[in-house]
């Protein structure tokens, strides 16, 4: 029996991902293989919140199980909502930091673990996809991209006042647990400019137009966020109490 294909609106991959029933499929990335490893682990370590890895269709897609509900929207987050973020995170860095995957590095990274990336259903986390990126590295690194991608950081448009944030900002550093925050500004800003730089590539990829003055328009405001940064060093550093 052939079943329809339902597209999802992607991110920004030319990936194609489509529901089939109760699954999802992906078009492979260059990482799958490690992909793959990714999904068999967490679920081996009972992470609740991985989609299943089922294996490869006739059309040489990942198959996946699907997890019900909606992509985290940034008028519905709550404060309990970002502190289950963080501490999935960690569940998720724990399991990697005893796997050989991880290689000689503190664990493996998810690399956009973002709302974009993140499932939730009546106001709960419940899933996390999206693995393309995993890479080894340093707990901070996911810590730090998310707390900006919660709070939107430095950023015109977020929902939090600069109050908030640095209200907020060790809330869920402690949700996640022990980490040294001496290095969270640095990572922070390092994150940032990963991010600018990916961005920057996209302008070059169009003609001029709307399209690359709206790509151009996403850059300015990366460059706002990382100057607001450097700007509040300190008081980031106060409201984490880096000594
Ligand atoms: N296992 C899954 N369960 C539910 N929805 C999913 C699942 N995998 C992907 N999706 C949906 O498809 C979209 C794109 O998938 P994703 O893996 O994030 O691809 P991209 O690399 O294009 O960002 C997601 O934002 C989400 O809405
Ligand atoms: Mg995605």
């Amino acid at each position: 029996m052939n079943q329809e294909e339902i597209p999802f609106a992607s991110g920004e991959s030319d990936q194609k991902v489509v529901k089939v029933g109760n699954t999802v499929r992906k078009e492979p990335s260059e990482n799958s293989e490690l992909v793959r490893k990714v999904m068999t682990v967490l679920s081996n370590n009972d992470f609740q919140y991985s989609p299943e890895y089922l294996g490869i269709d006739q059309k040489g897609r990942e198959i996946m199980t699907y997890i019900e509900g909606q992509q985290m929207n940034h008028t519905e987050i709550t404060l309990g909502l970002m502190r289950q973020t963080l501490e999935v995170l960690k569940q998720f860095h724990d399991i990697f930091s005893t796997s050989e995957l991880s290689q000689d590095q503190e664990t493996l990274l998810h690399t956009d673990y973002a709302p974009w990336n993140l499932i939730v259903k009546e106001g709960k986390l419940v899933g996390v996809i999206d693995f393309d990126k995993v890479t080894p590295g340093k707990r901070m690194y996911d810590v730090a991209y998310i707390c900006w991608n919660l709070l939107d950081i430095g950023s015109k448009d977020s929902n939090f006042t600069e109050k908030e944030i640095f209200k907020y900002l060790p809330i869920l550093i402690n949700a996640y647990g022990e980490i040294d925050t001496s290095e969270f500004v640095d990572v922070l800003l390092s994150e940032q400019n990963r991010i600018l730089l990916e961005r920057e590539l996209r302008v070059k990829e169009v003609e001029e137009g709307e399209e690359k003055q709206y790509r151009e328009g996403i850059c300015q405001d990366i460059k706002k966020q990382i100057e607001w940064v450097e700007r509040n060093r300190g008081n980031i550093d106060e409201a984490l109490e880096v000594k």
